[in-house]
């Protein structure tokens, strides 16, 4: 199986950015985390800062099984990345590491939630780890 992991605008910054909320880990801790504990999955992932660029790779992710796809403050806004989900094949679950229900009122809403077969929020690294043991079960 091969899942893309998608991490959008200021995912980048993990491990630094308020870790009070998102902890103190980084992007290539998660994805050795993951590897490790996959070992049946192939993983590729792409974080980017840019609409655009989430948006090419949800077109061009045809090749994968599956997306595990955080897609950061455009959860809340971003119908464009609504439309390209609705466009493509591969299963798309939704992840956080925070609970954004938790947290101010314009986090409770997701654009893309409902391109997707799920959402998992608030566990951290977790909610990834969970997403990924869902789709490989
Ligand atoms: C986030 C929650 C979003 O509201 C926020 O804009 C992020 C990170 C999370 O993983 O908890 O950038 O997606």
């Amino acid at each position: 199986m091969r899942i893309l992991i998608l991490n959008g605008p200021n995912l980048n910054l993990l491990g630094t950015r308020e870790p009070s909320i998102y902890g103190s880990d980084n992007l290539e801790t998660l994805m050795h985390h993951l590897t490790e504990k996959f070992s049946n999955v192939i993983f590729s992932h792409l974080q980017s800062n840019h609409e655009g660029v989430l948006i090419d790779a949800i077109q061009d992710s045809e090749k994968y099984d599956a997306i595990v796809f955080n897609a950061g403050g455009y959860t809340h806004t971003s119908v464009a990345i609504a439309d390209a989900l609705a466009a493509v094949k591969p299963r798309v679950i939704e992840v956080h590491l925070s609970n954004v229900m938790a947290r101010e009122k314009e986090r409770h809403t997701s654009l893309l939630a409902q391109h997707c077969l799920g959402t998992i929020s608030g566990f951290g690294f977790d909610s990834y780890v969970l997403a990924v043991e869902q789709l490989t079960r």
